[in-house]
């Protein structure tokens, strides 16, 4: 009999926070890297539109679009039986009024099987994340460098370095949870402003690259495996060299197939087996 196995939900993630119990987040984009994700046990998968870089092979997540997202979270939630599973909403999908951020998001939940959507921003969100809430739809917020802003941010810079900024930040997170996000990734912030965040909302913090003190932490998980090699931010721990084994592993097989040593008498179908298959 196979296990039964019971689902993340959005409001289980509070009752984490007020446990004391962290929330692990990764990145997935396709059903088996979700799978494996999924068996380990992580908590939630983010269909990020970090996609665009590490996937599509782009500079930034800017030219990632809607259909390429729902694409990706429809593969990752075939693939996931326990990780609540969340689709970014991409660059210009819920910045050109509420109601198409409403249809855009229901297309990530209704087509891709997302169980959340995140959108980066503040006050200029609110709205937006009001509206979803208020129609059914869970969203998880993002402050401090989001990526979808470099061209005004001028790069991937650390963000909220100053009083003003870490004042303004602060600010910009109570007023997301006022208005109705389940949770809210801190990216790129000093660890004592995501502290205080932490400590200010009922909700929980995500963090990467933002210390400690978050309700949970969050990774690509092609940094994290160490699959991504453009550019590795300095919070990002590599947890494995996939990249390398993929690299040493292929040259393996390059050199069986030159060499004549793959395929061997056991990867050979007998011809009794290819009629079969025929049948
Ligand atoms: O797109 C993404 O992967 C993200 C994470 C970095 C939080 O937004």
């Amino acid at each position: 009999m196979s296990e039964r196995v019971k689902p993340v939900r959005v409001t289980d993630l509070k009752k984490k926070k007020r446990r004391g119990e962290r929330i692990t987040m990764l990145t997935a984009y396709d059903a088996t890297m979700a799978g494996l994700l999924d068996r380990a046990g992580i908590d939630l998968l983010l269909v990020g539109d970090s996609l665009g870089m590490v996937v599509e092979g782009h500079d930034s997540t800017i030219p990632v679009t809607l259909e390429a997202m729902i694409h990706h979270t429809q593969a990752v939630s075939r693939g996931t039986k326990r990780a609540l599973v969340v689709g970014d909403m991409p660059f210009m999908t819920y910045h050109t009024g509420v109601e198409d951020a409403v249809r855009n998001a229901g297309r990530l939940i209704q087509e891709g099987g997302a169980g959340a959507v995140k959108i980066e921003g503040g006050r200029a969100v609110l709205d937006v994340a009001a509206r979803l809430t208020d129609v059914g739809i869970p969203v998880m917020g993002h402050l401090g460098l989001t990526p979808q802003s470099i061209l005004r941010l001028g790069g991937f810079r650390p963000q909220a370095r100053t009083p003003e900024d870490a004042d303004h930040l602060i600010a910009e997170a109570q007023t997301l949870e006022a208005a109705g996000v389940f949770a809210l990734v801190l990216e790129s912030i000093p660890a004592e402003v995501a502290a205080t965040v932490s400590r200010e909302l009922t909700i929980p913090t995500i963090g990467i690259g933002a210390g400690p003190y978050c309700d949970g932490q969050v990774l690509v998980s092609y940094d994290a495996f160490g699959m991504f090699d453009k550019f590795v931010p300095s919070f990002v721990k590599q947890y494995a060299q996939l990249g390398e084994q993929i690299v040493s592993a292929t040259r393996e097989y390059i050199n069986d197939v030159r060499e004549g040593r793959f395929p061997a008498h056991e990867h050979t179908v007998s011809a009794s087996v290819r009629r079969s298959r025929r049948d």
